[in-house]
């Protein structure tokens, strides 16, 4: 949000108040003073009138998790154990998922706080990579690639999915890269051969990948240099 909406939406200024705040060089936001009723205002942001904390501002966190099959990607569920149960951290309450997997679907799974940082992550126009491991019943046709590149016809979405790479590893096994995060997405274009994932594993979201070091339910922090690949 920008500055002077910040200010003007505390019950205590109005609108010429805010301005004569920032002009007199009385507010500061992470510790430096800002005077541009522009400058942005995150719920990260502490942002101080004089000696007074008008906003605290909360720590961003990011960590990323190796989902193991057999949990649900949501924050609650009835039954299962959800991915947000693996986490031994505060204020679980404040982190969504930036992407989901299904139940029995393992591998990268990133959480946060932020909800910028997840959506440049998820939304299909940055056209951000996913990249899975996948294994099928039947063995994988030669013929499979160029249809995943051209695009498959969702007819419930009404859509075209976006051009995706299929790397053959074996008779049975490939690496697909997918640009979207369509509903069952990886599944129905095996689907379309009729041909039934039996395991499937995200490996990476676009530059970020998943640790080796962490066994299935094991989490980290991100980086900051991974924070700021996204
Ligand atoms: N595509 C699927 O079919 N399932 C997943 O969990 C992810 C992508």
């Amino acid at each position: 949000m920008r500055l002077d909406r910040f200010l003007g939406n505390l019950p205590r200024f109005n609108r010429k108040q805010v301005r004569l705040l920032l002009i007199e060089r009385r507010i500061r936001v992470d510790g430096q003073v800002a005077s541009d009723p522009l400058h942005e205002v995150r719920e990260f942001s502490r942002v101080e009138l004089d000696d007074e904390v008008l906003q605290m501002g909360r720590p961003p966190r990011y960590f990323m998790l190796h989902k193991p099959p057999g949990c649900v990607s949501a924050t609650f569920d009835p039954q299962h154990p959800t991915v947000l149960d693996l986490l031994d951290e505060p204020d679980k309450h404040d982190l969504h998922l930036a992407g989901r997997l299904d139940f029995n679907t393992s591998g990268l799974m990133l959480i946060t706080n932020d909800g910028q940082w997840s959506r440049r992550l998820t939304q299909p126009s940055t056209k951000l990579p996913k990249v899975y491991l996948v294994h099928t019943e039947q063995p994988i046709g030669a013929d499979y690639a160029s249809v995943f590149a051209r695009g498959l016809y969702f007819a419930f979405e009404d859509l075209t999915t976006q051009p995706a790479q299929l790397d053959i590893i074996d008779s049975h096994s490939a690496r697909l890269s997918i640009v979207e995060g369509r509903y069952h997405q990886v599944k129905r274009m095996f689907g379309h051969f009729q041909n039934k994932v039996v395991a499937l594993h995200r490996e990476r979201m676009g530059p970020l990948v998943l640790d080796p070091a962490l066994a299935p339910g094991q989490y980290r922090a991100l980086s900051g240099a991974e924070i700021a690949l996204i």
